[in-house]
């Protein structure tokens, strides 16, 4: 087992830039939800109080034993954690007109493994209402700033436990030294040895599904994306042919991708069967225009095939899947001490119907780490950086009505625009692009003739997680370029658009 860190969430927006700080010094951690008890083991190194919209003087501010943790191992306040660790030792915390919000700087009054090697006057970003006024009178201020007196303190003479607390937010990306404290937190504080590289988890995980899985079969539904492909391999390096992987041809793919795809699990090793069902869909899609709809009925389909072929497989014990960690983080909220934990990707009922248990061997990765482990495992660059796809596909890139031959229309013009942004080389800065069929018909002229015919959006956009997103500013002549290519070579369509709007107020999808 890798050692770990604990991060104990009080709700604050940045919990998981912690995390990802703590990961990106190849240690291993764990987002758990304040209230939630978790074991002292001797891989556990360290725990980290996060920051929380809270006040620690308000009724129902979350609490936590930080002198028991201490007692057992070394603890790093942030922010609220940091508040909640001097109020707890008896000093005082409460809103003053001394609070900070943005760019402050470090003033270092006393040297400390915590700080070692931060310069002078480092730039750290506060975002706190109350101030501790007084530390606890065993602790010590270890830096300052312009605005106020406590920005980083220790407790004194605890050096089997240190417990240290920062008022700042060392994991936001302006506390410009940020991971430098957290690194030094993790390796000159806790001791850890920094052994949790792609390489090690991959060898981990694959004795862990070895021992889950036994002599067991599995079953999964692949999509082509990054997730399950990942996962999909590195099921497949623990069990082999035992990994029965299903991958649907639901009509609305990109242009080749069904074949594409196949040929790529065939490169990687992978046992997937291609189950070619685009009649079923377009049967069922047929005049089918609204959005929410067309979603149901694709979702419907594809549980409706793939618990067909996955009972068709004898002796199945479990659903493999490519779950990530934002998806199972459980979040605190900020009304109330309840935790919330977001749906898992379960394929319909199966998983209870046929008794099957979960294999998911990513869900503790973020995305970014998934792509390391994918490229760890050999998995061809292109299939791991492509952007995200959605589930119904072209489906909800055709506005309105489906029909196959809309689609072939679509999957041409789509094509030549993803082709043109990698010959290009835009397509690594882009998060998703995409073309989409509009019902506008609009009059154009070619050659001599008249035409009256489609009119294609062409978006593309920039994004961490899709959550929000701004339109990517890409070159004239590129899309001068792809404009061309497409009404000179996919009849059908006579004007191309690009969308310039961004997420909010728009969607990236435009249904
Ligand atoms: P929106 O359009 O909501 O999209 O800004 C955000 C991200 O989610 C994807 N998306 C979907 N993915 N099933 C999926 O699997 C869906 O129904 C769906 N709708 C949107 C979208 O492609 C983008 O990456």
């Amino acid at each position: 087992m890798s050692e770990k860190i604990i991060i104990l969430d009080f709700g604050s927006q940045y919990t998981q830039l912690i995390a990802r700080a703590v990961r990106e010094a190849n240690v291993f951690c764990e987002i758990i939800p304040y209230h939630k008890p978790f074991t002292f083991d001797e891989n556990l190194k360290g725990v980290i109080l996060s920051g929380s919209p809270f006040s620690v003087n308000d009724e129902k501010a979350p609490v936590v034993d930080v002198k028991e943790f201490n007692e057992k191992l070394p603890v790093l306040g942030v922010c609220y954690g940091a508040q909640l660790t001097a109020k707890i030792f008896g000093g005082r915390v409460e809103k003053s007109n001394k609070r900070e919000y943005g760019r402050a700087h470090l003033q270092i009054e006393k040297e400390d493994k915590l700080l070692q090697g931060v310069s002078l006057h480092s730039q750290v970003w506060m975002s706190h209402g109350d101030s501790i006024l007084e530390l606890p009178t065993d602790f010590e201020v270890l830096a300052t700033t312009e605005s106020i007196p406590v920005a980083a303190f220790r407790k004194k003479d605890n050096n089997d436990h240190p417990l240290h607390a920062l008022q700042f937010h060392p994991e936001v990306y302006h506390s410009l030294e940020g991971k430098k404290i957290i690194y030094n937190f993790l390796v000159n504080i806790c001791g850890c040895k920094q052994d949790w590289t792609p390489s090690s988890f991959v060898q981990e995980t694959i004795d862990n599904i070895k021992q889950q899985v036994g002599d067991g079969q599995v079953v999964m539904a692949l999509s082509g994306g990054v997730d399950s492909t990942v996962a999909a391999t590195l099921i497949s390096r623990a069990i082999g042919d035992r990994l029965h992987g299903i991958f649907v041809d639901n009509g609305v793919l990109r242009k080749n991708e069904f074949q594409q795809v196949l040929d790529t699990y065939k490169e990687i090793g992978l046992n997937v069967k291609g189950v070619d069902k685009k009649q079923l869909f377009y049967d069922e899609l047929k005049g089918k225009a609204d959005p929410e709809e067309k979603r149901k009925i694709i979702g419907r389909l594809f549980i409706d095939v793939f618990q067909e072929e996955a009972t068709s497989l004898t002796k199945i014990d479990f659903l493999g899947q490519g779950t990530i960690y934002p998806d199972v983080i459980e979040s605190v909220s900020v009304h109330g001490p309840s935790a919330t934990i977001k749906s898992h990707h379960n394929v319909g009922g199966l998983p209870e119907k046929m008794h099957l248990q979960l294999v998911e061997p990513l869900k503790y990765l973020f995305k970014d780490e998934v792509r390391k482990v994918g490229l760890e495992l050999g998995i061809p660059h292109d299939q791991i950086y492509r952007h995200p796809f959605p589930g119904p596909g072209l489906a909800i890139r055709i506005l309105g009505d489906i029909t196959e031959e809309k689609v072939k229309l679509l999957q041409e013009a789509d094509d030549i625009y993803v082709r043109g942004l990698k010959e290009y080389k835009l397509y690594p800065s882009i998060w998703q692009a995409g073309a989409i069929l509009l019902p506008v018909k609009s009059v154009g002229v070619m050659g001599d003739e008249r035409t009256y015919e489609y009119t294609l959006a062409l978006r593309a956009v920039t994004s961490v997680d899709g959550m929000t997103a701004d339109w990517a500013h890409l070159p004239y002549e590129f899309l001068a370029h792809i404009s061309n290519e497409i009404i000179n070579n996919v009849r059908g369509i006579n004007r191309v658009v690009y969308d310039i709007s961004s997420k909010p107020p728009a969607t990236i999808e435009w249904e």
